[in-house]
């Protein structure tokens, strides 16, 4: 079918930020990708992120999606610059792919959507924000590299959260195991020593399945942020400022779920992160090669 939104994610996380357009923008179709099969991408190296990220979004593009939004904080920290500056303009030049990275940093910033270094005058936004991600997005830099721009009074401590994501994925989320290792890294955001941050990005989807047990550990009166209506109201104004792509996607109402592993595993811890069940299906995602 032509016209869907495409989400992809290293594996289920993605489904918060699916939860969040499908409140936003209920009326387009979708088509969900999870790779939980080589899930997870956070402790991998570039080039695979790079290459398992244009494998996926061009297995999306095959399916007839002419946008596709990376729904991975690892995939968009890794590889979206160069599928955004390389890849589309060789090989797809009438296919948009969006991250999540951006976003979050412009609502950190306190900026209107679609603010651009060097043309929308940096925020005045101040403070230590504390940015939670995989080894992958944190080793990036990412964060700090958008924000330098955008909002160079704001201070940063990352913190990269490696056994987070295991847990999302066996679907371990309470109880004392999972409690001990959101304490192994809030509490050094939370020593008696050190500034304490003022607001949290968690910036990996899988994370905010975790957020009613982040939320027992972090000193009352901090933000805690989620990224999926940070993105979900971005792009619902991306697409007012891009009628051209707004007019190619279809409003039927459909979903579709795709997962590279079990479908029914899948199915079933999925449909508690989304919020309603599903039916995902199996696909196999094959090596791209240039046409
Ligand atoms: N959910 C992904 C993210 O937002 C990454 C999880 C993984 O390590 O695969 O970063």
């Amino acid at each position: 079918m032509d016209g869907r939104i495409g989400v992809f994610d290293s594996g289920f996380g993605g489904l918060t930020v699916l939860r969040s357009l499908l409140e936003r923008l209920p009326h387009h179709d979708y088509l969900y990708l999870g790779d939980s099969a080589r899930t997870p991408y956070g402790t991998r190296g570039f080039d695979v992120v790079h290459e398992f990220t244009r494998e996926a979004v061009e297995a999306l593009f095959e399916a007839g999606c002419p946008l596709v939004v990376v729904a991975c904080n690892t995939a968009s920290s890794r590889a979206l610059r160069t599928l955004q500056q390389k890849h589309l303009p060789r090989f797809r030049p009438d296919r948009r792919v969006l991250g999540v990275v951006r976003p979050s940093v412009e609502a950190l910033a306190g900026l209107p959507p679609g603010a651009l270094p060097g043309v929308t005058p940096p925020s005045h936004a101040e403070g230590l924000v504390a940015i939670l991600g995989t080894q992958g997005t944190i080793a990036s830099d990412s964060y700090r590299i958008e924000l330098a721009h955008l909002a160079p009074r704001l201070r940063l401590v990352q913190q990269a959260c490696p056994l987070w994501v295991p847990l999302v994925e066996a679907g371990e989320t309470e109880g004392a195991g999972p409690e001990w290792f959101l304490h192994r890294y809030l509490d050094p955001l939370f020593a008696p020593d050190v500034e304490h941050p003022s607001r949290i990005l968690l910036a990996c989807t899988h994370y905010p399945v975790m957020a009613e047990g982040i939320r027992g550990i972090v000193p009352t009166g901090i933000d805690l942020l989620s990224q999926g209506p940070i993105v979900a109201e971005r792009l619902d104004d991306w697409l007012g400022r891009h009628p051209e792509m707004d007019r190619r996607l279809s409003r039927g109402g459909s979903r579709e779920f795709w997962t590279t592993d079990d479908a029914g595993r899948f199915s079933e811890l999925g449909g508690r992160l989304l919020g309603r069940p599903f039916e995902a299906r199996k696909v196999h995602l094959a090596p791209w090669s240039p046409p």
